[in-house]
């Protein structure tokens, strides 16, 4: 049986890089060879931060590697301009991504190590795990006889959500209508789900702003991009069966095989680096000296930016509730904000020593912190696990995209948080962390939620359990 050795290709975005540098993480502990892909312009960005992730005594088995994205370097690659990403990345990483995987001429094999670096030791690459969100690299690597697994980084819930969007429009319950009207209907179209969700729910791409937009094509684009992964080897969701059962069980059908392995961010140790940002260490001494559970965390990810009528709202929210807090506050997170002003602020409405900002946090520390008491989040997948993981209850704003329905899941079905949805209004900021802060039942349901997930990643777990049948399905694949 050849050695298996598996090319790991996220899309070039921190949640999903970081969800897929756990899982590559894992199967290197589980004995495959790895090669991990970036962008060149990411892996510029992580600088030495890369390869010091490789996990201590077994590095040899995970290298990585880059190829370029097709934009200039100064691109903003941020959250206005993802299509572009998309877009470049289809047209022109495409290349570079078949030359690495492209038959050797001298052994007729699959030959990245070969073709790029002949000192690595690393057989030929034997199976590719691709973002979802880059069909073309599945499709290229079936053709040049790589077998090829599709992973998506958002929630089992969403996913659905997704694929349903055509039976949402046979239903009539796509299109909304424009603006903000009947947020709170209920929507019936996706199974599993009918007496949970209500418009405001489904993923943000379903809201129209004005009666002039067509989301459809966008929306049945988005859906036919889900339904996709059914056409490779399998579907890889960082989740668990204890989380969503449902969903997975309405989800599997439509895909070749279907490996629920989550939460990746508890399965995998020690954990790798891949910020993209600088973390801000400094965070933790001041956490240090903050009492037990009183600090509030406030981040909203990579990509969400507010206005700066939303970031004062949030700012006078948070010192209303009266809890010292932690926030992060990334340098292109404020529309038209002026850093230095935002972060004197922030400090000025705090006092000193109740408020600290950072641009770029260590968040799995600063979640397992015996300070942090609750988090306010943007309810991004990887962050509302990392929450789940270690009980932290949440406040959910959710900016776009999965976020809708995953903080609807925390709200109402895990009961871990409090969903703010649609509402930024420092009254409101200010009585939801202050419940999630002193709440006894949600306290409970958030430390109950954190045993069930680290029992479902232990052996024996679901998680652990469906992650050995994938690691056996690859080798398969490999052989
Ligand atoms: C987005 C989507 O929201 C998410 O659902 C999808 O799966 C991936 O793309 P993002 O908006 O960045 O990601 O949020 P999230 O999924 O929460 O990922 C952010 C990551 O950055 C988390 O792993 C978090 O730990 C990390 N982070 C964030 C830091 O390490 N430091 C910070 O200061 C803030």
């Amino acid at each position: 049986m050849a050695a298996a050795h598996v090319l790991v290709f996220p899309f070039p975005l921190q949640g999903h890089i970081n969800c897929m540098l756990h899982f590559a993480t894992a199967l290197v502990g589980a004995g495959v060879h790895v090669t991990f892909l970036h962008t060149e312009h990411n892996l510029r960005r992580l600088g030495g931060r890369a390869s010091a992730s490789a996990p201590a005594g077994s590095s040899p088995r995970i290298r990585f590697l880059s190829i370029p994205d097709g934009l200039p370097d100064d691109h903003r690659r941020s959250v206005a301009d993802l299509f572009e990403l998309f877009k470049s990345l289809a047209a022109e990483a495409i290349g570079p991504f078949r030359a690495l995987l492209a038959p050797s001429p001298t052994t007729g094999s699959p030959a990245a190590d070969v073709s790029v670096d002949p000192t690595s030791g690393f057989p030929p690459v034997t199976c590719l795990v691709a973002d979802g969100l880059l069909p073309w690299a599945l499709d290229a690597a079936e053709e040049l006889g790589v077998p090829a697994v599709a992973f998506r980084t958002v929630s089992a819930c969403s996913f659905l959500a997704y694929l349903s969007v055509p039976k949402l429009f046979e239903l009539g319950e796509l299109p909304f209508p424009a603006g903000g009207a009947g947020l709170d209907e209920p929507v019936r179209g996706v199974p599993g789900m009918e007496s949970l969700l209500r418009r405001r729910d489904l993923p943000s791409l379903c809201r129209r702003p004005n009666e002039t937009d067509d989301v459809g094509p966008a929306q049945q684009a988005l859906a036919k991009l889900s339904a996709d992964s059914g056409k490779a080897r399998a579907l890889i969701l960082n989740t668990a069966a204890s989380l969503e059962q449902s969903a997975l069980a309405h989800v599997a059908p439509r895909m070749g095989d279907l490996f629920a392995v989550g939460p990746l961010n508890a399965m995998s140790s020690p954990a790798p680096a891949s910020s993209l940002w600088s973390e801000d260490d400094g965070c933790i001494a001041w956490l240090d000296g903050q009492a037990d559970r009183s600090v509030v965390y406030v981040s909203f990810g990579s990509l969400a930016v507010i206005t700066r009528d939303q970031f004062t709202e949030f700012l006078y929210g948070l010192v209303a509730a009266g809890y010292p807090f932690l926030w992060v506050l990334r340098p292109d997170m404020v529309e038209a904000g002026q850093d230095a002003a935002l972060r004197e602020a922030v400090g000025g409405a705090g006092g000193s020593s109740k408020a600290h900002v950072v641009a770029w946090a260590p968040q799995r520390d600063v979640l397992r912190h015996r300070a942090v008491g609750c988090f306010l989040t943007h309810a991004g997948w990887n962050s509302t696990l990392e929450a789940a993981v270690e009980g932290v209850p949440t406040v959910c704003w959710p900016f776009s995209a999965d976020q809708q329905i995953n903080s609807r899941f925390v709200g109402a079905v895990w009961k871990t948080g409090l969903d703010m949805k649609d509402v930024c209004d420092r009254a409101v900021v200010e009585k939801t962390v202050r419940e999630a802060m002193e709440s006894a039942e949600i306290r409970r349901s958030a430390q109950a939620l954190a045993q069930q997930v680290r029992r479902d990643v232990a052996a024996g777990g679901s998680s652990a359990t469906e992650f050995d049948r994938l690691v056996k399905f690859i080798k398969k694949l490999s052989t």
